[in-house]
């Protein structure tokens, strides 16, 4: 019997490799996806391996991840209730892809995560292998095991001889990947407890260590997809990493706030997200200019909709389907150049130029011009004011 394990190094899935083999009796094979997280993978391995696992996986997909996972939410502008944009919940099902690939490769019988009963990443990760493989069993041993904290973690780890390596305590859960850094619990768990962002964010200076000098960046969009900043062309995850360091030194993306499970409860977190959010907002400003009004709201529901999906773990579903196709068709004009600058926090608007702007000189101008004739507006204003007339006229107003 073989057990797929989504591995991370940590002290967590590592107590899960002799936690699995005693009670399941099976042969342990930790898989690491990297979706852009920094670390080092061959000091992961060998963790893994000391641990107990007998082979390591380490598919490195942070191309697709950027391509296929967060361009198609940049471009539907998707933010969970309007605010957050869904970095750990966009990886989360191509990590479990991955996982259900190497599950078949190896003939497992079983993926074991790490994820507790309380959280959101249980739901994504279990909807995910259920969407490659129906018959997949799940094993979750924070919904079964005795360990309750750190500490037993610590010794639970030392009986079994497993090597803990990290003397920097491991104060909060973060995940890490490409597009953001999370961070949640220990004494950010509580709203009440004020921050100092400078001792908890790793890739996004805090504001009092922001540059004084703004920075203006040139972000070119195609069919609403990136593909180059700074006039240099880029792949997907090369933009979302070169706009990671450069917002980043400028404070952008950070957010603090409390959102709600899809298990029910709410819970305060801390995100840093540099370089999707610029993108994000680059693109919008581009859709300002070359999308219609009525396209506009409809994407805004669209939007919503789609990050509601991705956050309760059905990014492979149907109705995701019907949004792509949706969300592709109104690319179609989002072309051109959008500049921003990045001071202190902020994004400030710049310059928008397309080849399908929807802004027209003459006709949006004071003077005249051949689309648009005056006293066609003074029709127009007898016609629209008509049912205001007749409410007045009635006394209802
Ligand atoms: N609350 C965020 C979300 O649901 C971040 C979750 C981070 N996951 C983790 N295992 N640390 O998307
Ligand atoms: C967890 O509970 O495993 C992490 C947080 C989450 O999934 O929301």
């Amino acid at each position: 019997e073989k057990i797929v394990l989504a591995y991370s190094g940590g002290l967590d899935t590592s107590i899960t490799i002799p936690w699995l083999k005693e009670n399941y009796d099976s042969e342990i094979i930790a898989v690491c996806v990297d979706v852009g997280q920094k670390e080092d993978w061959d000091a992961v391995e060998k963790k893994a391996i000391a641990s107990g696992a007998s082979k390591f996986y380490c598919p490195h997909v942070a191309d697709e991840f950027a391509a296929d996972f967060i361009y198609p939410a940049i471009s539907a502008n998707a933010k969970y209730q309007g605010t957050y944009l869904l970095g750990t919940a966009l990886a989360r099902p191509l990590i479990a892809k991955k996982l259900v690939e190497i599950a078949h490769q190896e003939n497992a019988t079983a993926i074991c995560h790490g994820c507790t009963g309380k959280g959101n990443d249980q739901v994504r990760f279990e909807m995910g292998i259920a969407a490659f493989d129906s018959e997949m069993n799940v094993i979750a041993p924070w919904r079964e095991w005795n360990i309750k904290s750190r500490e037993d973690a610590i010794d639970y780890a030392n009986k079994k001889g497993i090597p803990i390596t990290s003397t920097k305590e491991k104060i909060y859960s973060e995940d890490e990947n490409l597009m953001h850094i999370s961070h949640e619990g220990g004494d950010i768990e509580s709203p009440a407890n004020a921050v100092n962002y400078a001792d908890i964010l790793h890739i996004t200076n805090a504001l009092e260590n922001t540059p004084d000098e703004a920075e203006v960046v040139t972000i070119t969009f195609n069919k609403g997809r990136a593909t180059a900043v700074n006039g240099e062309a880029l792949k997907p995850s090369e933009v979302v990493s070169t706009l990671n360091t450069i917002a980043g030194k400028h404070g952008i993306g950070v957010l603090d706030w409390i959102e709600d499970r899809t298990i029910g409860m709410k819970s305060r977190g801390i995100y840093e997200t540099p370089g999707g959010t610029v993108l994000l907002e680059a693109h919008e400003r581009l859709e300002s200019l070359t999308l219609t009004k009525e396209t506009i709201k409809l994407k805004k529901y669209i939007g919503l909709e789609l990050a509601e999906l991705v956050y309760n773990g059905q990014w492979y579903s149907q109705a995701n389907l019907a949004i792509q196709a949706l969300i592709n068709q109104t690319q179609e004009y989002v072309n051109g150049e959008v500049q921003v600058k990045l001071y202190k926090g902020n994004i400030l608007p710049h310059s928008i130029t397309s080849p399908n702007e929807l802004f027209d000189a003459d006709v949006s101008g004071f003077g005249e011009d051949d689309l648009f004739d005056h006293h066609d507006a003074k029709g127009f204003i007898n016609i629209i004011t008509l049912p205001t007339k007749i409410q007045k006229r009635k006394g209802m107003i």
